[in-house]
């Protein structure tokens, strides 16, 4: 991950009027103004096709950054900002905007020639648009770097992956694209790395001897929302598992890289992920389990079930959430369950790992008022509460015997100090050249092959789908994944709670 002095260039957003880049590109790209991390030549490009113009676009983002802007919107920093912003109407099947912009992309000499494009549209429209800049020469690298950036989904399954690859690739190398996954842009997702990798300490617990089995959790307590187009046809699987969760296992699971440069870095994540044991057809309902939220109540409120959403079909069978088990059958982990599990309208919205440590080999302290030691915990709470802890047992004060939990904390953040967005470290990650954040093509691979086998069962089972009601943690059965009987779905990151 080296951080070398950004360079000028040319951000160009397809899709600049979407909520992508309302909620997450646009404000990313001003604290990175704000931090002072763009070249005073930068140049930001938002291509749309709403009748807007310069000044209307300005007013927009002004909009969108009050709305969103951790500090306020600075007037220094947003005047800076502004004199970056441009915008430029084009339809993006039209032949005739790629010529235009490619003039437009000439005119700006201080940005040498280096331009970011990225893909904030449909995934049906990247190859289309790829095509098209190359047939414009605006892929070709001559002058300055040409990079593009792709949202996920990056295919629908394994064999749609293969097509969209071999069609990029016809009009870019492999080091021209960056494919986001925002989670490796977390900062609490890159202290699971340093945790990792910068302490001596855990290394040898960190392996099939001591560890029971890994949870890793991503509930959220709002709906589909507005994204029902996208969503009934992704599912929880695909939509955070095959991507995000995945994403997490590799850092948990990866053996140490021989440096922390993205090849090194990606080469021990695909590591991973063949090593992951395959799920046969007929294995498919012991290791995953899906269910759909129907209505229920948040917070006290009640809210609709998914089929009552706008736009979702009346018969959809699409999973709002998932649960996974998985085995990496290799020298660290053979034996060792890893539970994945994502939902919508869950009871809370909680992103987590939680690795749970064997019991001692004995349990010293059975004849006295203990009923069974619980085990270690190391917690790792992503977000909203940002924490790694370890949880161990310690004597309660007093003359009996009993015990509790406690925790060592060793907080990511201190307090006063800021939070980033995972979008601005990998936005700026493009302009430096630093793909370490980013997917190789053959990770995206592996990952489609971890999860096709069961979303192909899932697709020839179209007529029912088991129910959970919204506000609740999922349906009881999806405990069948665990493997043994004091497993069980861990939902708190408190260590004394039993909502375990
Ligand atoms: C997106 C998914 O990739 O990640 C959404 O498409 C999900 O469905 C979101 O809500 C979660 O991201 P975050 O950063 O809010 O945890």
């Amino acid at each position: 991950m080296s951080k070398k002095q950004p360079e000028p260039c040319t951000y160009v957003i397809f899709g600049a009027t979407g909520n992508l880049s309302k909620v997450k590109l646009m404000p990313a790209l001003y604290h990175l103004e704000e931090a002072k991390k763009l070249s005073d030549d930068t140049r930001i490009m938002l291509v749309g096709r709403r009748d807007w113009n310069n000044e209307t676009c300005i007013a927009k983002v002004r909009s969108w950054i009050e709305a969103t802007a951790r500090q306020g919107i600075q007037p220094a920093v947003f005047e800076r900002f502004t004199k970056k912003l441009s915008f430029f109407k084009g339809d993006l099947t039209n032949v005739e905007m790629y010529s235009r912009l490619s003039e437009q992309l000439s005119i700006s000499t201080c940005t040498n020639g280096n331009a970011a494009f990225y893909m904030s549209i449909r995934p049906a429209d990247f190859g289309q648009v790829v095509q098209k800049l190359s047939e414009a020469g605006l892929l070709e690298q001559t002058v300055g770097w040409r990079r593009v950036i792709v949202e996920k989904p990056f295919g629908y399954n394994l064999e749609s992956a293969q097509a969209l690859h071999h069609r990029l690739s016809r009009y870019l190398q492999e080091d021209q694209i960056y494919r986001i996954d925002h989670y490796l842009g977390k900062g609490t997702v890159q202290n699971m790395l340093v945790f990792r990798f910068s302490n001596t300490m855990m290394e040898p617990l960190w392996n099939r001897n001591y560890i029971d089995h890994v949870q890793i959790t991503h509930s959220e307590s709002f709906g589909v929302g507005s994204r029902a187009d996208y969503y009934d046809g992704a599912g929880a699987m695909r939509d955070m598992i095959q991507s995000h969760l995945l994403q997490l296992l590799t850092l948990i699971a990866m053996e140490p890289p021989v440096s922390m440069e993205a090849e090194d870095l990606r080469d021990e994540k695909v590591k991973v992920l063949k090593s992951v044991r395959p799920i046969s057809k007929n294995a498919v309902h012991a290791h995953a389990f899906r269910a759909q939220y129907q209505a229920g109540s948040i917070n006290g409120e009640s809210v609709p079930g998914y089929l009552q959403e706008d736009k979702v079909p009346a018969e959809s069978v699409t999973e709002t959430f998932a649960a996974l088990k998985l085995y990496i059958d290799n020298w660290r982990w053979r034996g060792v369950p890893f539970y994945l599990r994502t939902g919508k309208r869950m009871a809370k919205g909680q992103s987590s790992v939680s690795i749970c440590f064997k019991d001692p080999p004995q349990q010293f302290f059975r004849d006295k008022q203990i009923v069974r030691i619980k085990p270690n915990w190391i917690v790792m709470g992503i977000q909203p509460t940002e924490c790694l802890r370890m949880e161990m047992t310690v004597k309660e004060p007093g003359l009996e015997m009993r015990t509790r939990q406690t925790s060592l904390d060793a907080s990511f953040r201190m307090e006063g100090e800021q939070a980033t967005d995972a979008y601005e470290d990998l936005l700026l990650d493009v302009i430096e050249g630093d793909r370490s954040l980013f997917l190789r093509y053959d990770e995206v691979e592996w990952l489609w092959r971890v999860i096709d086998p069961v979303l192909k069962v899932w697709s020839t089972e179209r007529d029912y789908i088991k129910g959970y009601p919204a506000g609740s943690w999922g349906p009881s059965e999806s405990r069948h994944l665990f493997e043994k009987e004091h497993q069980k779905w861990r939902h708190s990151l408190d260590p004394e709670s039993d909502d375990f």
